[in-house]
């Protein structure tokens, strides 16, 4: 107990200046065997939700923001310190004691002096903490954990070679290498990316002699290794004449925290720990990692496969030089854009160079163009001496004997050529061409599935949707209904790690079959919820909900049909812009349900029950159809009270449209629409209208500022036949200013719209009725449709 207080005591003394390997208090809970870890997929766009939630609470700057993000959250190299050891409440079978270690508190330390200015836990629970710190954080968890013989299976003759390790702890086949996400562009260390770019916002060369001088860096380094270090140093300068005092080959003994933080700090990691067993041998040198996810659509393991199992060969992995090689581009922009722009923020840096488009201030700035961008501002002199000088420091701290200068400076050379040869492959093979970019919907999602899907083929689908729903997912959500007892698996979320949380917890038997019924009792639950809550807000649009019910094998029965059709004509009556997309082998049976055509529906067949057949089927028939928006009308006057809709604001991106549509049941009766589109001053608009599926738009431009009322004069004028209304919003120039916390990116332009003359929905008077009748959900339906003749 004594030495335990020793320590604490010890942790905080030094927690202010030094980077220390134990893990610190905030990031102990990620430890604990008792937090499983998240499920969520490793990917760009959760880390990127992640981010942003932590930026729009501490409103730092990029420059602050990041080095806090690093301080706080990104610690290298914990691994689990033995087999066997024992968790108590207090103490931790963890700590920072592998490798990668030494690298990062350089780092901090020396060439990124910062403090820790977010409260983390204030702002994430601690899943969404332990989740970001994971994915900031590099280390391989090296251990043989037991379901190597599922993922990394032997062939007889390795397993020859195997059965020679001894040791208490087998190393794993395949290592799992955390600190990493995948994008669409390779697997990249997004902790190399922020280093990265907080280093370009604070760039600082640091000469050798500083750091052998400094304290922070001498209080650990063992006497022999730093006298040997002070006689080549000191000594050979004083003693030499000037010309020749200097035994780099650059002129000024500087090295760079950009490069420190990228490529020559990795690099670095190979000639320190490979040196002294290679030698000055580029072949010899062990450069990149042959490593995948162990599931692409829902990436959670990143497994290493080691050419030789026995040796620690993961100094630089492809996820670390790409990202070397991607913040090193970022790097040479990044200060010049927020000079332009304060209020940038990190987390849209890395969602605008992860995309087709590019970053809004320099459109050829971006992942697709990664090897023309790196080709033009590499030359591998530089790396070789920031490398190498990096790499002597490195070597002080980490290894036992002293390697001269020059030593270093010829295995440096050796590991260079082993990157160079390694490079164009290796750019090649992560390489995707730009492409042109469509319009990502923003809809309310809710997915029901039926009994030919096991639980990973759900997540898997579930995975990839909100990937591809992108961070649309901000504004619109996602969520998971249980096909046969309509209840949530998971309720409507804005983002996947949320999603994957409640999925973990479920712990019922998955559907076994679809119950069509049941399903739809629940949407008309939400909807009903939905539309009380938008009437209480005074809303004059919003999201589209889009029903998904994926049943690739399963048919209804008669009755179930019967009831579906007679729940779907009472949801119609209401609740109009509920979309209902069907997947199935056989569309025949859905394709009845409803009793007319109410350009709400979408039937997509698939070849087969299989994950990927869904996906593509939804990728090009629903993700790539424009669902629109909706505008919807007031509630109708209600025990004198009037309903005064709010402005509904949204903003569009350029090249990536926005949609509305009205429904024919907001237009008949009325003798005069008015829809409106006010510009908020970001850029310029052009917006359009039309009318069921006509070709021709009528279409006005909007500048900055301005407005533009379209007018329906009696658009409905037959009772029986009226077709929705459309618009469209576009985006014809920006002005990349949008601040906003509601912008997800600095070049969307905002607007507002408001209509008038829409016919009221008389649903408040039935919402008091409803609520309390709902539990018996087929015969409330009952009520609600005559309830709704009467009025
Ligand atoms: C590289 O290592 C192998 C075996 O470890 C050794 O046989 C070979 O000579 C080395 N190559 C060079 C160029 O030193
Ligand atoms: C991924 O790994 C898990 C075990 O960690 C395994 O259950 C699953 O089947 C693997 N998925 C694929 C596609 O290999
Ligand atoms: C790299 O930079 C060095 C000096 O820093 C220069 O002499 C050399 O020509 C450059 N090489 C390339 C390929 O640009
Ligand atoms: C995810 O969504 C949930 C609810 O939808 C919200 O409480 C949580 O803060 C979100 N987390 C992030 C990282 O955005
Ligand atoms: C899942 O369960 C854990 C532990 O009980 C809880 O902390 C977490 O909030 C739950 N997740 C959701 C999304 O409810
Ligand atoms: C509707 O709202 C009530 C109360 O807010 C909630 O308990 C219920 O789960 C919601 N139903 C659905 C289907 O969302
Ligand atoms: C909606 O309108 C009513 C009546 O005009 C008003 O009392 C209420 O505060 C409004 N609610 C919101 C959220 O704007
Ligand atoms: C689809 O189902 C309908 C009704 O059950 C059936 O008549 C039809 O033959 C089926 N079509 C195919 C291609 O199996
Ligand atoms: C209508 O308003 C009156 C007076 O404001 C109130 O007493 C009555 O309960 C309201 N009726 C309903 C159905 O809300
Ligand atoms: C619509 O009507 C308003 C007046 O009611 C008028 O100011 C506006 O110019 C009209 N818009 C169009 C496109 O005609």
């Amino acid at each position: 107990m004594k030495t335990h207080m020793f320590h604490v005591l010890l942790f905080f003394s030094l927690a202010k200046s030094a980077v220390v390997p134990s893990v610190p208090s905030h990031l102990r809970d990620c430890y604990r065997s008792s937090l499983a870890d998240s499920q969520a997929p490793r990917r760009l766009d959760v880390y990127l939700s992640l981010l942003r939630k932590l930026e729009l609470n501490n409103q730092l700057d990029m420059r602050m923001f990041s080095t806090a993000l690093l301080r706080s959250l990104r610690l290298d190299g914990i691994e689990q310190s033995s087999a066997n050891a024992v968790e108590t409440e207090f103490l931790l079978p963890y700590r920072a004691s592998s490798f990668q270690f030494h690298k990062y508190k350089l780092l901090m330390d020396i060439f990124l002096p910062s403090q820790n200015l977010i409260n983390v836990d204030e702002t994430l629970p601690v899943e969404e903490k332990c989740l970001l710190h994971e994915m900031l954080s590099s280390t391989v968890r090296r251990w043989e954990r037991g379901d190597e013989n599922v993922v990394c299976p032997v062939s007889a003759q390795q397993s020859q070679t195997m059965v020679t390790q001894s040791s208490t702890r087998i190393n794993s086949r395949c290592p799992i290498e955390e600190g990493v996400i995948q994008t669409n562009w390779g697997t990249v260390s997004p902790g190399t990316l922020v280093a990265a770019i907080a280093t370009s916002l604070e760039p600082q060369r640091v000469s050798v002699t500083d750091i052998l001088n400094a304290n922070i860096f001498k209080q650990d380094i063992a006497e022999p290794m730093m006298s040997s270090a002070k006689q080549e140093w000191f000594e050979n300068i004083e003693t030499l004449p000037n010309d020749q005092g200097n035994r780099w080959q650059s002129d000024i003994p500087e090295i760079s925290n950009i490069w420190v933080a990228t490529l020559a700090g990795d690099l670095a990691e190979v000639v320190v720990n490979q040196g002294p067993r290679v030698g000055a041998v580029a072949q010899n040198m062990s450069i990149g990692t042959n490593s995948r996810w162990n599931d692409t659509l829902l990436p959670r393991h990143h497994y290493i496969f080691p050419p030789d199992g026995s040796i620690i060969d993961w100094h630089f992995t492809d996820a670390e030089m790409l990202a070397g090689i991607d913040g090193l581009i970022l790097a040479q922009y990044v200060p010049k854009w927020v000079e332009q722009r304060r209020t940038l923020r990190l987390s849209q840096v890395l969602d605008m160079y992860y995309s087709n488009d590019g970053v809004s201030f320099e459109p050829t700035v971006r992942a697709c163009n990664r090897r023309t961008l790196f080709n033009n501002l590499f030359n591998s002199t530089d790396l070789v001496t920031e490398a190498s000088k990096f790499a002597y420091v490195l070597s002080l701290r980490q290894i036992t004997v002293y390697m001269p200068v020059q030593e270093m400076e010829r295995i440096t050379n050796a590991a260079v050529t082993a990157f160079d040869n390694y490079l164009s492959a290796f750019l090649r093979q992560n390489h995707n061409e730009c492409r042109v970019s469509n319009s990502v919907p923003v809809i309310d999602l809710i997915v029901a599935t039926d009994g030919s899907w096991k639980g990973n083929d759900v997540e898997e689908f579930m995975s990839w949707m909100g990937g591809a729903l992108e961070s649309s997912l901000q504004r619109g959500t996602m969520s998971l209904l249980h096909g046969n007892s309509g209840q949530w698996i998971a309720p409507p979320s804005h983002n996947l790690t949320t999603v994957f949380s409640h999925i973990k917890n479920y712990t019922d038997q998955w559907p076994n079959r679809l119950n069509l019924p049941t399903v739809m009792s629940s949407v008309l639950r939400h909807s009903l919820n939905s539309s009380l809550m938008e009437i209480a807000n005074n809303a004059s649009g919003a999201l589209s909900t889009i029903v998904l019910i994926i049943s690739p094998s399963d048919r209804p029965s008669a009755t179930e049909m019967e009831q579906a059709r007679s729940l779907m004509s009472s949801l119609r009556t209401t609740y109009f812009d509920v979309y209902f997309t069907y997947v199935a082998e056989n569309l025949s049976d859905f394709q009845v349900i409803s009793e007319y055509m109410d350009y709400s529906e979408l039937f997509l067949r698939t070849p087969s029950t299989r994950v990927q057949n869904v996906i593509d089927a939804v990728d090009d028939f629903l993700l790539k159809n424009h669902i629109p928006s909706r505008l919807i009308g007031p509630q109708c006057p209600f025990n004198n009270t009037v309903f005064k809709q709010v402005e509904y604001e949204d903003f569009v991106l350029p090249n990536r449209p926005m949609y509305y549509r009205i429904h024919p049941f907001y237009l008949q009766q009325q003798p005069l629409i008015q829809v409106q589109f006010r510009n908020s001053g970001q850029g310029e608009l052009l917006v359009c209208m039309w009318r069921g599926a006509e070709a021709s738009h009528s279409c006005q431009t909007i500048e900055e500022r301005g407005t533009h009322a379209f007018n329906l004069t009696n658009p409905c004028p037959s009772p029986d036949f009226c077709l929705p209304a459309h618009f469209t919003v576009a985006a014809t120039s920006s002005s990349n200013t949008c601040a906003h916390n509601d912008c997800r990116l600095p070049h969307e332009v905002g607007y507002y719209i408001t209509h008038t003359g829409l016919r009221c929905l008389p649903l408040r008077a039935l919402g008091r009725i409803l609520q309390s009748e709902l539990s018996v959900i087929v015969s409330a339906l009952l009520i609600l449709k005559s309830i709704i003749y009467i009025l």
